[in-house]
């Protein structure tokens, strides 16, 4: 089934595009940002089989395992408010955990700002890095890091780290599972375009490892993460009784 957006005819969906795959690279986001910069349309995706400088969120590595993860990046130009954008790192979050938990039947929760785990134990991370060409909207480069068929975890990733393949006992088709979260991800992001945060909220809400825990969000504030406000920002209740909003800002590549 081809998706349609009113007024703008079919196009061809993410998930049917040919993906740039790549054997190794630094990074996908580095290379998205270059095609991005090349001027790619919104929906390419850079895709590789081992990273040699992935990165995580606040500047920490993103180790794999070659060729036994997803490792992807997508080039967005969404048409909404910069204010907006925070937002785009629980629309993916909402999409790759119900693509996963459709493809291998776990149960796949979000965790803010920007994991999924498995029984607590963290199966992907995204990253959202945005910038602003001179004199074009904002460009998003979406990465995703999924543990698919690893079976071990280094350094501080033991004991906090799992994949769909260790928790299922089976391995997974990379390649149907990357098709699926395309498929699924697009759907969720083309709704928050459409019809705003509204859906991803309830949807994060009702699939959220966060709520009512303790949690840390950095600067030494910790408390109980009560909820998710209405434009995405997380409300936790810290010990002195305070509401305290924390946004989850996309970094700059
Ligand atoms: C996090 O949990 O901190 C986010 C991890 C994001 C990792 C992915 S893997 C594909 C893309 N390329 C990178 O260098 N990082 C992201």
């Amino acid at each position: 089934m081809r998706i349609c957006v009113a007024g703008e005819g079919a196009f061809d969906r993410w998930a049917t595009r040919p993906a740039m795959r790549l054997g190794e690279v630094d990074s996908t986001q580095i290379e998205a940002r270059r095609l991005a910069d090349g001027g790619a349309p919104e929906g390419t995706v850079v895709r590789a089989e081992h990273q040699t400088r992935g990165r995580g969120r606040l500047g920490r590595d993103w180790v794999d395992e070659r060729g036994s993860a997803l490792l992807i990046s997508i080039v967005l130009r969404p048409a909404v408010e910069v204010s907006r954008l925070p937002q785009l790192s629980l629309v993916a979050g909402v999409g790759v955990a119900e693509a996963l938990a459709e493809a291998s039947g776990l149960p796949v929760a979000v965790a803010w700002p920007n994991d999924l785990l498995i029984r607590g134990l963290k199966v992907a991370g995204i990253l959202a890095e945005s910038f602003t060409p001179a004199g074009a909207g904002p460009v998003v480069i979406l990465g995703i890091g999924i543990n698919v068929n690893q079976t071990r975890f280094a350094g501080d990733l033991t004991g906090r780290a799992t994949s769909l393949a260790l928790e299922a006992g089976h391995p997974f088709d990379r390649a149907r599972l990357l098709a699926a979260v395309l498929e699924r991800l697009e759907a969720w992001y083309r709704r928050w375009v459409a019809e705003g945060f509204g859906p991803v909220r309830e949807a994060w809400r009702r699939g959220s490892a966060t709520l009512g825990r303790q949690v840390a969000v950095g600067d030494g504030i910790e408390g109980i993460a009560e909820d998710l406000a209405e434009d995405g920002a997380l409300l936790l209740r810290t010990e002195t009784g305070a509401l305290v909003r924390r946004v989850a800002t996309a970094s700059a590549p």
